[in-house]
């Protein structure tokens, strides 16, 4: 069988009949599976190489359908309100048709309804959620064309459809609302600063201990080193160095074009270990608007 498609009726029915799905959004490529499919999900995991108790995010078509799956605060609604279809995750209780597998155990559920109108239309087809965790093995760089899943997970997913390269290229925002003030776990392709511009919703910083893999220090890492500049002249200086111990070194930079920057960090650090490139040297993106959460991501992949 192609593993590529672009058929979403034949992705459906994979889904349907409890296979594991290379699916499209607008963030990154997720790995999906019935949010009913003990044995799906199960794959999910060992796919990935993902700790049980790491849960896993909810897609669903509509916020309608989400009533089902968790119980939307007057925030969660809100938020849901002013931005989904979109990439925005919001975290609320739990209703007891969502399984400890998904949750590692949690009362809470992740739940996000994306844009992407593949992944809409499956979603749409299918009548049921799916889980999707970012498609690609635990800690490494999330994918964001479908060759990026075929080249990580080829001979483990059932089919992957393609949906060209995600609009986005970086992981939607997750937005805790179980807390009295939301909170934000995971900086992402919405700012907080647009949330709150829009809502008038604070969002505050994550309080007590992590609740999300995205907050785990390494994360979003290729094989190669990442080191980080606050300046293209230091990355270049950096790279001269490089050169003259014979190592291989690429400069990622991309100013102040943050829109560009996230679009293409994760392919340009797959390329990088493609190309057997030694060293990824990153300048860091301002720290403002979705910089923020570049930055973030950039941190995390430079921290092995
Ligand atoms: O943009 C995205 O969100 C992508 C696309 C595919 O939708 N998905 C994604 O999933 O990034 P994943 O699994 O790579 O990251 C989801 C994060 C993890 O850090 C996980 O720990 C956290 O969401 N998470 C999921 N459910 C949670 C819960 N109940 N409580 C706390 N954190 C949760
Ligand atoms: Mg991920």
């Amino acid at each position: 069988m192609n593993q590529i498609t672009t058929d979403t009726s034949l992705v459906a029915t994979v889904l349907r009949q409890g296979g594991v799905i290379g699916l499209p959004t607008e963030t990154v490529y997720g790995l999906a599976a019935r949010v009913d499919k003990a044995s799906a999900i199960s794959r999910v995991y060992a796919i990935k190489g993902r700790p049980l108790d790491h849960p896993l995010i909810v897609h669903v078509y509509d916020a309608q359908q989400c009533g089902e799956w968790g119980m939307l605060s007057a925030a969660a609604r809100t938020l849901a309100d002013a931005f989904w279809p979109g990439p925005l995750t919001i975290l609320v209780n739990r209703t007891n048709r969502i399984s400890d597998q998904i949750t590692g155990g949690r009362n809470t559920v992740a739940l996000r309804v994306p844009v992407h109108v593949l992944a809409q239309e499956v979603l749409r087809e299918l009548g049921i959620p799916v889980v999707a965790p970012s498609a690609n093995r635990f800690g490494r760089v999330s994918p964001t064309t479908a060759q990026h899943v075929l080249l990580d997970l080829a001979d483990e997913v059932d089919l992957i459809l393609d949906g060209g390269a995600c609009l986005i290229g970086l992981e939607s925002t997750i937005i805790d609302c179980t807390t009295d003030e939301p909170q934000v776990l995971r900086l992402g392709a919405l700012t907080t600063a647009e949330i709150t511009r829009v809502t008038g919703i604070d969002i505050a910083p994550p309080s007590g201990p992590s609740r999300t893999a995205g907050m785990l220090e390494n994360h979003y890492a290729p094989r190669c080193r990442v080191e980080l500049f606050e300046t293209n002249e230091q990355a270049l200086e950096a790279l001269s160095w490089l050169v003259q111990k014979k190592q291989s070194g690429r400069i990622i930079d991309y100013g102040s074009d943050l829109a560009t920057y996230a679009h293409s960090l994760y392919d340009d650090l797959r390329q990088c270990d493609i190309d057997n490139v030694s060293v990824a040297l990153c300048v860091l993106p301002p720290p403002s608007g979705v910089g923020l959460a570049i930055r973030d991501r950039l941190f995390k992949a430079a921290s092995k």
